[in-house]
């Protein structure tokens, strides 16, 4: 059923009526053949126990979506480089949906993928160091489609709800492969710079002036006012505070306040 033009990533295509966490399946294949060929990718319309980053869940309705992970093998890529890997990924999710969406896409740090501040895709890689590298990751897509609602806290939206057109999910699966892979040889090929140009051009709320809330070690919550200047190497958030000093945050650290 799909037959994206590309060299490697899904050429081999591992189809599930349903399952817990297609990212989770592709770690047992691979526990059961070492050799799993690069760009194997895992699809199923019906993700049980969808995991996010952070321990969050991932919740998709059946059939309406994108829930997919595939394997890469980026040993070119070192341990301390490896928010690159993202950089590249979230380039060719952003990619898709930048063509398929009116208007209003934009990439929230670290990997949320937004359509008018509102979350249409996410990413989950987990990757495995062996040494100074990368081994093998594991990369799960998350993509909102064809869905007409969503509850819960954080504002999510779809393809069909920012377009008022239905999407037909194995084509937007080719695109997505072939965008991802592209960006992902121009990783390996061309290096970081020009990658990591774009991410910027395409980051929510960079280089504007707004509200960050900062959890502090003791659990106080500090509000302050700052502008994102960047990602530094270890993929932590640049942000210029008012005093002008440049503070770096990790995953948790810090949060937009809309
Ligand atoms: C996030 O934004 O927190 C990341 C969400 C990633 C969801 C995808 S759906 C396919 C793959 N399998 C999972 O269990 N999670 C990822």
């Amino acid at each position: 059923k799909i037959s994206a033009n590309t060299s490697f990533i899904g050429k081999s295509v591992i189809y599930m009526p349903s399952c817990h966490s297609t990212n989770d399946h592709v770690g047992t294949l691979l526990s059961q053949d070492k050799n799993l060929k690069e760009g194997t990718i895992v699809l199923t319309p019906e993700q049980t126990k969808g995991r996010g980053q952070r321990g969050n869940t991932w919740e998709s309705n059946p059939n309406e979506n994108i829930t997919a992970s595939f394997l890469l093998r980026p040993q070119f890529i070192t341990a301390r480089n490896q928010f690159q890997l993202n950089v590249a990924i979230s380039l060719g999710v952003f990619d898709t949906i930048h063509h398929l969406a009116p208007s209003g896409t934009k990439i929230k740090w670290p990997n949320d993928i937004l359509v008018k501040n509102k979350k249409v895709g996410g990413i989950l890689i987990e990757n495995f160091i062996v040494g100074q590298n990368i081994s093998h990751s594991i990369i799960g897509i998350g993509l909102n489609i064809n869905q007409e609602s969503f509850v819960g806290d954080f504002p999510a939206t779809s393809l069909f709800m920012e377009s008022n057109k239905k999407f037909q999910v194995p084509r937007v699966i080719e695109t997505l492969l072939e965008n991802i892979e592209n960006r992902y040889l121009m990783l390996k090929n061309e290096g970081y710079d020009r990658l990591r140009q774009e991410y910027y051009s395409h980051l929510f709320w960079y280089h504007e002036t707004g509200s960050f809330q900062e959890i502090l070690p003791n659990g106080e919550i500090n509000i302050f006012e700052g502008q994102i200047l960047g990602v530094n190497e270890n993929g932590c958030l640049s942000i210029g505070d008012e005093s002008g000093k440049i503070r770096h945050f990790g995953f948790k650290e810090v949060k937009h306040l809309y």
